[in-house]
């Protein structure tokens, strides 16, 4: 019952592809806010357990089309977990790491806030009906249109971390309320921010100054140690350098009352370091530096630690080649139907290859071979992973599943080469549907 659903994402006729014209109709398509839109999942049953059921009636239909399942539940036990673990700290979740309407608007009913990047972040969210004082626009480098939209829909808490922005501010959003992003060492992280962004403290005596005498409001310091970060300890760095210049501002003026500590948690369990241990290291950061009481606002941009686990991507093996290497060893060549211009372009910037699980039943252990793992379009680049894996000798027609999928995936999906991106179909238990619901 669930598989027919998610198969009717199609054009529902055996043995055929999603087309550009369904794909525009999904993806911007005015219905995709309602419930009914929504997969309710069995009691007891899992995200793995709907993604074999929808793969099992995709290939009887001859329909191999690749596609992702999202449990939006996920979103809710991790939004408990971080204010659990963090209980001073009001997540705004970053939405440049899954931006689909979905996960905002449950994340929107759940009460978090939002980080935004750019004019369609901001209207994204906007128009779920969140209040403006539940973002920040937290781009340190932002579009004067981008800016005098964030203006005229009164979102006022802006970072910036130059006095070039500083000047662009003050003629465009006099109204703003500042946070000024320092600089990390976050040499430790995947994906590093701080060559792009980021003040020096050395800087901010001069930039807090700057800004008082434009007029403009400094309110809090910001800072993001790097996304995947693996170094709890940036953290107590950061936020001590924070400290400092909260206490800069104060000398010159500024009503510092905000910090804002950033992304950088991991997104699935069994990550170094865990999410626990990174919240102990934050927690007693901030007794040293911000001890309570002192009446500062704490605030996150969690991105990954919130989407990472909600989906799950199915991919099929489009095409094969055995090769023969020198010695007599095969070497197995596998095409897929999603790569690095679709769901995996994330897989660049990971340390290790995120092993798939096959989805073919064998008698007995199967032997396994060295296999690269290539993307559909005709770019050699398209593979997912530079190193090779081991994997058993599969055939055209099968599939590979995909965990932990949910962050920095679908976001940067491209068209190239006419390769459409992987349908998504959301499922949700009975509570979360009840809160959504509520929401008008
Ligand atoms: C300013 C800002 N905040 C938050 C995030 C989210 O980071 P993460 O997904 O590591 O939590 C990013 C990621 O690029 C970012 O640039």
């Amino acid at each position: 019952m669930l598989g027919m659903s998610l198969a009717e994402g199609s054009d529902g006729q055996s043995g055929t592809s999603t087309t550009l014209k369904d794909w525009k109709e999904k993806e911007g398509c005015p219905g995709s806010s309602l419930l009914k839109d929504l997969i309710p999942l069995g009691t007891e049953e899992s995200a793995m357990e709907v993604v074999l059921k929808k793969i099992r009636e995709l290939s009887d239909l001859d329909h191999r089309d690749p596609f992702m399942v999202a449990d939006l539940g996920v979103l809710a036990s991790h939004h408990q977990a971080f204010c659990q673990a963090l209980p001073r700290v009001s997540p705004f979740y970053a939405v440049k790491c899954n931006s689909s309407p979905w996960v905002l608007r449950v994340l929107a009913a759940l009460g978090t806030g939002f980080d935004c990047a750019s004019q369609v972040e901001l209207e994204q969210v906007l128009s779920l009906g969140v209040a403006p004082s539940r973002i920040i626009y937290a781009h340190p480098c932002k579009p004067i249109s981008h800016l005098q939209y964030a203006a005229r829909h009164g979102v006022q808490l802006l970072t910036f971390d130059s006095e070039e922005e500083l000047t662009k501010v003050a003629q465009h959003h006099p109204g703003a309320r500042l946070v000024l992003r320092l600089w990390t060492e976050d040499s430790k992280s995947l994906i590093r921010m701080s060559t792009k962004f980021g003040a020096s403290l050395e800087l901010c005596g001069h930039l807090l100054k700057s800004a008082r005498d434009l007029g403009l409001p400094v309110v809090g310091a910001s800072f993001h140690v790097g996304s995947g970060c693996q170094d709890p300890h940036s953290f107590t760095q950061a936020i001590a350098d924070c400290r400092r210049v909260f206490e800069m501002g104060r000398g010159v003026g500024h009503d510092m009352s905000l910090l804002d500590i950033g992304g950088g948690f991991p997104g699935v369990e069994g990550s170094e370091p865990e999410f626990e241990e990174m919240a102990r290291v934050i927690n007693a950061a901030l007794a040293q530096d911000f001890p309570e009481g002192a009446g500062i606002e704490v605030i996150a941009e969690p991105g990954r630690f919130y989407a990472a686990s909600v989906c799950v991507a199915a991919v099929n093996i489009i095409a094969k080649k055995a090769v023969l290497q020198p010695g007599g060893h095969r070497k197995l060549l596998y095409y897929l139907n999603d790569g690095h211009y679709g769901t995996f372009r994330v897989f660049f910037r990971d340390r290790f290859p995120r092993m798939p699980i096959v989805v073919k039943e064998f008698c007995s252990k199967p032997p396994l071979f060295p296999c690269t793992l290539y993307g559909p379009t005709c770019d050699a680049f398209d593979r997912l992973f530079n190193e090779e894996v081991q994997l058993p000798e599969l055939d055209v027609g099968d599939w590979l599943i995909f965990p932990s999928m949910g962050a920095y995936s679908s976001v940067m999906s491209s068209t190239f080469n006419g390769f459409l991106p992987a349908s998504i179909c959301y499922i949700v238990g009975p509570e979360l549907r009840s809160l959504l619901q509520t929401m008008p």
